[in-house]
This record gives structure tokens, sequence and C-alpha cells, in this order.
């Protein structure tokens, strides 16, 4: 998300983005709790234009939180649609619950708890998906795309935050304040998918980077 609320960013928000007060009530509750690590609002309605684009039914998400971003992805959703949202903190669990019980997407919603790793090839047996969300931990991603290369469908969508890894990928090295591996991980994830014979990809130039990558395969 955008840590930094610029005017330019304000001014998108108000004029295509605006939250209901569900959301703002969890934009809210997490600011109030400082975890605001979720998504902007600009992202969850670009999130909407890339399932309504890509007519998008069956999504995966990795890394729930409060359900923020869950909610504007199942907004999006035709009749029927379903999303799957993993997460594996009891804490995140308990305030998504809390969150998706009053949203009017609710059934298009189902939350599975635990840890991704393990969550993940019990999901298998829904695939193929149309798109995957990855917004976890950091140093799983190529993990995470995998299990995307075998359970999206060819011609779905790989959609992934923090890809910028708070602005660090252009350097040449890790910096202090990032782990290592941590870098080094993500730095490959980004290269994987430029792999042009078996993605088609771009990144959003959002502060912390946003990945939307068509597989091709
Ligand atoms: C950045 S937050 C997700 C924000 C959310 N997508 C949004 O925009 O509203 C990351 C979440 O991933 C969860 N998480 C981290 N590692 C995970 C893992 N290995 N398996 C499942 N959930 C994980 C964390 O507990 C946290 O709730």
């Amino acid at each position: 998300m955008a840590r930094h609320l610029t005017p330019s960013i304000d001014y998108i928000r108000k004029l295509y983005a605006a939250q209901d007060s569900l959301l703002a009530s969890i934009d809210e509750s997490l600011l109030r709790l400082n975890i605001p690590i979720h998504i902007g609002a600009e992202e969850g309605k670009l999130l909407q234009m890339l399932i309504t684009l890509h007519r998008a039914e069956k999504i995966v998400e990795i890394g729930t939180l409060a359900g923020y971003s869950t909610i504007w992805m199942a907004r999006a959703l035709p009749p029927g649609g379903h999303i799957y949202t993993v997460n594996k903190d009891p804490a995140h669990i308990a305030m998504a619950s809390h969150f998706f019980d009053q949203s009017e997407v609710r059934d298009s919603i189902t939350m599975l708890e635990g840890d991704a790793h393990a969550v993940l090839p019990q999901l298998s047996s829904e695939a193929p998906f149309d798109m995957i969300f990855i917004d976890a931990d950091k140093i799983s991603y190529n993990d995470y795309l995998d299990w995307a290369e075998k359970n999206v469908r060819p011609m779905g969508l790989i959609v992934a935050d923090n890809t910028l890894l708070h602005g660090t990928m252009g350097l040449d090295l890790p910096p202090q304040n990032i782990a290592p591996a941590t870098w080094h991980n993500m730095r490959r994830f980004n290269e994987r998918l430029a792999d042009h014979e078996k993605y088609f990809t771009t990144m959003i130039a959002t502060q912390e980077g946003l990945t939307v990558a068509i597989k091709l395969f």
C-alpha cells in the first residue's frame, strides 16, 4: 500500500476508490492496531478492474490480514464467483471473520486457516484458478509462484504486492535493513516472471510495487 498519502493518491481515492463504511472501519481498526499493511483503496479498485477485465471467477488470496483486500476483490466477482483466502495468524483470522460476517459478500469468501505452505496443497483439488493474489511473507513468494504455476489456469492472472520490497529491488545488493535471503528471493521471483515465454508481466509502480502477470502456459 501507499504508506504516505500524497495529494495525488488522496485525489484518486476520493474520485475513483471511495471506501464504504465497512472498508473504512477495517482501515481504521488496522490503523488503531498499528498494522496498516493492507493494500490501498486505489489498489483495491485496481484488483477489481483486473478481475472484471479478466472475468475471473475463482481466486486465491495468500495473506488475508483483516480482509480488506478480500472484500475489495469479492465485490468484483460475478455471481457464483468465489475467493479463497489463506491466513495463519489467529488474531488476524478473528478480525477478518468479524468483518466478513458484516459484509454482503460473505458467501463468496472462504477463509482457510493455517500456513499457506500447508493449506495450498489442499486447495489444489479446487484448481484451476483464474487468479492468485500473493500478499504474505515475502520470503515465500517463490513457493507461492511454484504453486501458482501448477494451479492457475493458462492465461490466468498472478498478482503480487510489495514486489519492489520497500524500494530496494533496484539496488545492486540488499541493504542492511532487509534480510539478504528475502531480498534475493524477491529478486528471483521478479526474474522468473520476466521469462517472456512463460509470462506476460508488468509491475505497476506503486510505492511498494504491484506485479501483474498473465500466465501463458
Ligand atoms: C500484508 S498482510 C495482507 C494484507 C491484505 N492482503 C490486505 O491488503 O488487506 C500479510 C498477511 O499474511 C499473513 N501471512 C504471512 N505469512 C503467512 C503464511 N506463510 N501463511 C499464511 N498467512 C501468512 C500475515 O499473518 C498477514 O495477515
